[in-house]
């Protein structure tokens, strides 16, 4: 399990599950808008990551090419403890 801080509260992540950090966020109370339900569409699930490492960009993430370093929960997953911020 890794701890990933977002709004000053700390959450578990699980890297193998096949949960993606969205799902596993949301699980655990947190509000994310996704209005594509996880298909990596419409960006609402943006974060910047804060601090740790996360997975490689995906392809449907290069495509989209978020500006700042911007990631996709729905596409994400940590590989470290670390620190997100949501964009929405
Ligand atoms: S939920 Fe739509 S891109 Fe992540």
């Amino acid at each position: 399990m890794y701890k990933i801080k977002l709004n000053e509260k700390e959450y578990e992540i699980d890297p193998k599950s096949d949960d993606h950090l969205m799902q596993q966020l949301v699980a655990q109370g947190v509000e994310i808008v996704a209005a594509c339900g996880g298909a990596g569409i419409c960006q609402t699930c943006a974060f910047k990551p804060v601090k740790g490492k996360f997975t490689a960009l995906t392809e449907t993430e290069k495509m989209m090419d978020l500006p700042d370093g911007q990631r996709l929960c729905c596409q994400t997953m940590p590989e470290s403890d670390g620190e997100i911020e949501l964009v929405y």
